[in-house]
């Protein structure tokens, strides 16, 4: 029976008392959803509501409100914020775990910069803002926009939102500022709004707030910038993007300037020449976290000389000339209920701790890793003892630790509280999903036994096949909105997705289908809508994205990224990984002849292509979707942008790193070894077969100094 049938039997008022209530509802469930960010009905309870609200309309015209939703049907206020393209990227930042990892890091900085005799480097220390990052433009002084950070490359528009932080100025104080200017900083809130905000809403009934840094967030994606007001966060400025002219010759005197401009920042900045004092100056301000009234996650060091930074550069996604290094993780006791064993996307069976709930560091923690078979057995292949040596069994009193965003872990056990009938842990043989056999294969490189066993079912096995199509749809591979790890597992389940082609597929045969997706449970006909639509934004990806989305072994995200800088295109890229696959030498050479990649990533990315199921399902995908050529964005004025270059002999002048990092700054490739491809050989004293090679290849050799005179940096 449809809505419109069963409200014609309704009596006057009824109908009235129904649309009364039925107006209150869907009033207040878009405030929910468009304001506050929190849904508290199903897309789909919230359809039916709306239809039945328009059928009683219908039916009875003369109980039509002045203030009538109907008109509202299917136009809920603009999808989301507006997307801001950041024309310098936001970064992250790599991590220092120990004082170890920091003086690496200096000794890194050193080693890159030591032909520059006498250089003394400077670094900033500062602590790390558990927030969020923002950038703030200026134009003449006047904030005209701000953003989040987003993928880095892509934020959302919450100009207004910030508008409302009291820390951060309308107009740039002072003088002497460029016309264009992004600042860039965190977002937080301090323990004490944080406290009094979850006081208020306890008293209210209202929603409950987990931490500080989650309730910024949330509170900066309002869509009603005046909530966000309310909130009375906070914000520090750090760094900064595009800007017209320069700030300050080095990283501390440029945040000094942004001080004197208006913004608040943070007093624990120092700056430093020695690692001493910089692990000095992270034990000062650890010791202070619990007494600052906002919460920190580490310290940052940064490289202070902002023509060094610049020099260093940066590696796929974080600079090279910054590190955080971060607080140690939490830790408590609980006690191991049970193992449970779980299937990856590449088949590694990985075991996971069911826990007695416990609270570390502010979370509640149920489940932690265990890693592997050895970690479990407390001992590797070899019989070398991993922790103390002893193994982990169900019962065990355990400690459980958590750092960061970090899966939990479990670290050590409590031998004085093992049960006296606990048992050591046996590990099965086989998947606990497809039944198929679960191996441990033998690494070709260390002659090892690899400490996780496999599954052998590749696709056949129902969550490999699973974790796979998760992988594809997350955040830095294709990141569709809408379309995250609980509905591809529904999907999955239900049939309507098994392989990636399937996604770009599901609206056309969603519109055939009797069963259709806005009928199903969690489902509605704006939510479908808008998940077709998500879907259909991504049917041109980026190239590394892509690549990275196949989900190839061994191929991350700076590998994906390597691969569609070398070759441009994915049918370039295919095409020779395929060869290769294939048996092809001079494509085996070619994948291997890019700089950073190894055997190991050829060989996997080679038998990938080789292989016949994958081909049939890239081919279905490219059917839908056409991933984007790689752009080089940098300098792509320079005389050797695009140019693939190969350093060889000793160089003088710069070091093999330093030399690598300038030419693609510039926009050139650079190769391990002289191809018919390579363009420009770069030759040092004592050059040997490099050069023979690219002599009798005719390719163009320059000395060190006229590479320096060609791309006008000497
Ligand atoms: S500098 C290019 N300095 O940490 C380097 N970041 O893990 C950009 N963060 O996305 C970051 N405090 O949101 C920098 N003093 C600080 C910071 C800081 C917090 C955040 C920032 C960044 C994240 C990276």
């Amino acid at each position: 029976m449809s809505a419109e049938d069963e409200v014609s039997a309704l009596p006057l008022e009824d109908a009235k008392a129904e649309l009364d209530r039925l107006h209150a509802l869907i009033e207040r469930a878009d405030k929910a959803y468009f304001q506050k960010d929190a849904p508290e009905i199903s897309d789909a309870d919230y359809d039916a509501a709306k239809r039945r609200y328009i059928a009683i309309e219908t039916e009875f015209p003369e109980l039509r409100r002045p203030d009538s939703l109907a008109e509202r049907v299917g136009a809920p206020p603009a999808e989301g914020f507006a997307k801001v393209r950041h024309a310098v990227p936001m970064l992250s930042l790599s991590n220092a775990f120990d004082d170890q990892d920091v003086a690496d890091f200096v000794a890194r900085a050193r080693k890159f910069f030591e032909r520059d005799k006498g250089l003394e480097l400077a670094f900033t220390a500062e602590p790390k803002i558990d927030g969020l990052s923002a950038s703030l433009r200026y134009e003449r002084g006047v904030y005209v926009r701000g953003a989040t950070r987003g993928d880095g490359t892509e934020g959302e528009d919450i100009t207004e939102n910030l508008r409302t932080i009291g820390d951060i100025p309308n107009r740039l104080a002072g003088s002497g500022w460029p016309d264009v200017l992004e600042v860039r900083g965190e977002v937080y809130m301090t323990h004490a709004d944080f406290a009094a905000l979850k006081a208020r809403s306890a008293a209210e009934g209202g929603q409950d707030y987990v931490n500080p840094r989650n309730t910024a967030a949330g509170s900066l994606r309002q869509k009603d910038a005046s909530v966000t007001a309310s909130r009375n966060l906070k914000f520090f400025a750090y760094g900064w993007g595009e800007i017209s002219a320069p700030i300050a010759p080095t990283q501390y005197d440029s945040v000094r300037q942004f001080g004197d401009w208006g913004f608040v920042v943070n007093d624990l900045m120092m700056r430093t020449s020695s690692v001493e004092a910089m692990l000095e100056h992270y034990r000062t301000i650890e010791a202070q976290r619990a007494t600052l009234g906002y919460d920190i996650d580490g310290v940052v060091y940064k490289l202070d000389r902002l023509d060094l930074q610049q020099r260093w550069g940066f590696v796929a996604r974080a600079p090279r000339w910054a590190i955080a290094h971060k607080f140690p993780a939490e830790q408590a006791t609980t006690i191991l209920n049970d193992i449970d064993i779980q299937v990856g996307r590449t088949g590694t069976l990985t075991p996971v701790a069911r826990l007695q709930p416990v609270t570390v560091g502010g979370v509640v923690v149920e489940n932690a890793t265990l890693h592997n078979e050895d970690y479990i057995a407390g001992r590797d292949s070899t019989g070398a003892s991993i922790r103390d040596g002893n193994d982990i069994r169900i019962g065990d009193t355990v400690i459980v630790q958590r750092a960061g965003d970090v899966i939990p872990q479990i670290v050590a056990v409590l031998l004085d509280k093992r049960p006296a009938d606990a048992v050591p842990y046996e590990f099965r043989t086989t998947c606990p999903v497809c039944g198929s056999e679960a191996v441990r294969e033998v690494n070709p490189k260390t002659g090892k036994l690899d400490a996780r066993r496999r599954c052998t079912g590749e696709l056949i096995c129902p969550a490999q096949s699973v974790e796979q199509l998760k992988h594809f749809v997350s955040r830095n591979a294709l990141d569709i909105e809408g379309l995250g790890e609980k509905q591809i597992a529904a999907f999955h389940a239900d049939g309507r997705v098994t392989q990636p082609a399937d996604i770009f597929t599901l609206a056309r045969r969603d519109a055939e289908s009797l069963k259709k997706l806005k009928d199903q449970e969690g489902w509605g006909e704006t939510s479908v809508k808008k998940l077709f639509a998500a879907i259909d934004a991504r049917r041109a990806p980026e190239l590394d994205r892509f690549i990275f989305a196949l989900g190839i072994r061994h191929v991350g995200e700076t590998t994906a990224a390597m691969f569609a800088k070398a070759f441009g295109t994915f049918a370039a890229f295919r095409d020779t990984a395929y060869k290769a696959g294939n048996g092809d030498e001079e494509a085996y050479g070619a994948l291997v002849g890019i700089d950073g990649i190894g055997d190991t990533v050829v060989q996997s990315v080679a038998s990938f292509f080789a292989n016949e199921r994958n081909e049939k399902a890239i081919d279905a995908l490219l059917a839908e979707v056409t991933p984007r050529s790689y752009v080089v964005t940098v300098a792509a004025d320079s005389q050797v942008a695009g140019k693939t270059v190969v350093f060889t002999g000793t160089l003088e002048r710069m070091t093999r790193t330093e030399a690598k990092a300038m030419a693609e700054r510039l926009g050139a490739k650079v190769a391990g070894s002289v191809s018919a491809k390579t363009d420009l050989v770069v030759a040092g004293p004592g050059a040997g077969s490099k050069l023979k090679q690219a002599e009798s290849l005719g390719i163009a050799v320059i000395s060190e100094d006229e590479w320096f005179d060609l791309t006008g940096q000497s």
